[in-house]
């Protein structure tokens, strides 16, 4: 029997320098999709796919973000006491266990790499998952649950493998494949931000991993990649080198880059349309925009 992954790092010590000013004082993860904070859905996602043990790595001004996994026994108390059993309700669902959130500190940042290497010694020599809140992806049922069910079948190492076009390959983590099967690919090598012609396929690596101790071990051996950053990707890739498998995975969702501006206000309507209580004022709203276009 495979060990089951209970632990995830949230990588979250990033500037969040393209939500300036906003991110002069709120942490790029507190900002919301309708009425959820980013790291919610992230919180969520790792939930629903079996997860127990949340490491967070923060960096300093992300206070509002240990606050928020805070109980709030006024805030409940006042809800309790004028019968808003609804949003006493939705209060609560955002409740963690006790002693289930760890934060650790990367002192700089140094890029993603180093960010999962600063948690090391709290996931010990286990798999464990990666989610970058940046990326929220919709799905039936959620990615990282997804990733968990093939990786019982696989273990070995996983990234989230999504088609983009060739043009936007730069921005990612791209994968060289071996083997394809199904929403399986085998990989043999991964580039992080290839030059558009040098793209060994268009599969990029978006925010989820399953991963091996083994590549926080050679987290240790890391040098600065791709933008002077210690890259995961570089850490995965090396892996391979060492006769370790790397999957990617096909997930089924819709995934919505976060971290930009055009895909945070993308997710935004995406969202509102899906909530109920939303969907016909805000689609109304859009209609008219586009006729105000025509
Ligand atoms: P990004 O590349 O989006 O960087 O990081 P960023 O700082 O968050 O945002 P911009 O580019 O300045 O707007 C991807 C993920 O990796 C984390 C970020 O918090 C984000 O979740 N990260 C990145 C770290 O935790 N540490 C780092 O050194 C770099």
């Amino acid at each position: 029997m495979r060990k089951k992954v209970t632990k995830a790092i949230f990588p979250v010590a990033g500037m969040g320098t393209r939500f300036l000013p906003a991110t002069k004082s709120v942490p790029k993860e507190i900002m919301t999709l309708v009425d959820r904070p980013l790291i919610q859905y992230a919180i969520d996602e790792a939930r629903a796919a079996g997860i127990k043990e949340f490491i967070f790595v923060t960096s300093r001004g992300k206070g509002a973000l240990e606050d928020y996994f805070d109980l709030a026994p006024q805030l409940e108390q006042e809800l309790r006491k004028k019968g808003k059993t609804e949003l006493l309700d939705i209060l609560k669902s955002t409740n963690m266990d006790s002693g289930a959130i760890a934060y650790i500190r990367q002192h700089k940042a140094l890029g993603l790499g180093h960010a999962v290497w600063c948690a090391r010694r709290l996931v010990g020599n286990e798999p464990f998952a990666v989610i970058l809140p940046d990326d929220v992806i919709a799905a039936e049922k959620p990615c990282l649950q997804q990733m968990v069910e093939a990786y019982q079948e696989t273990g070995g190492n996983m990234v989230a493998a999504m088609e983009v076009a060739p043009e936007r390959a730069s921005s990612y983590g791209v994968l060289d494949i071996s083997e394809e099967n199904g929403q399986l690919v085998k990989v043999k090598g991964m580039v992080e931000k290839p030059p558009a012609d040098q793209a060994p396929s268009n599969l990029a690596v978006i925010g989820r991993y399953i991963l091996s101790p083994s590549v926080l071990q050679n987290l240790n051996k890391m040098k600065s990649g791709a933008g002077g950053e210690i890259q995961l990707t570089d850490a995965i890739a090396l892996d391979i080198e060492n006769h370790n498998n790397v999957y990617g995975y096909r997930f089924r969702g819709q995934r919505f880059d976060c971290g930009s501006k055009s895909g945070f206000l993308q997710a935004t309507v995406s969202f509102g349309l899906a909530r109920e209580e939303l969907h016909d004022d805000l689609k109304a709203y859009l209609k008219s925009l586009m006729l105000d276009d025509a």
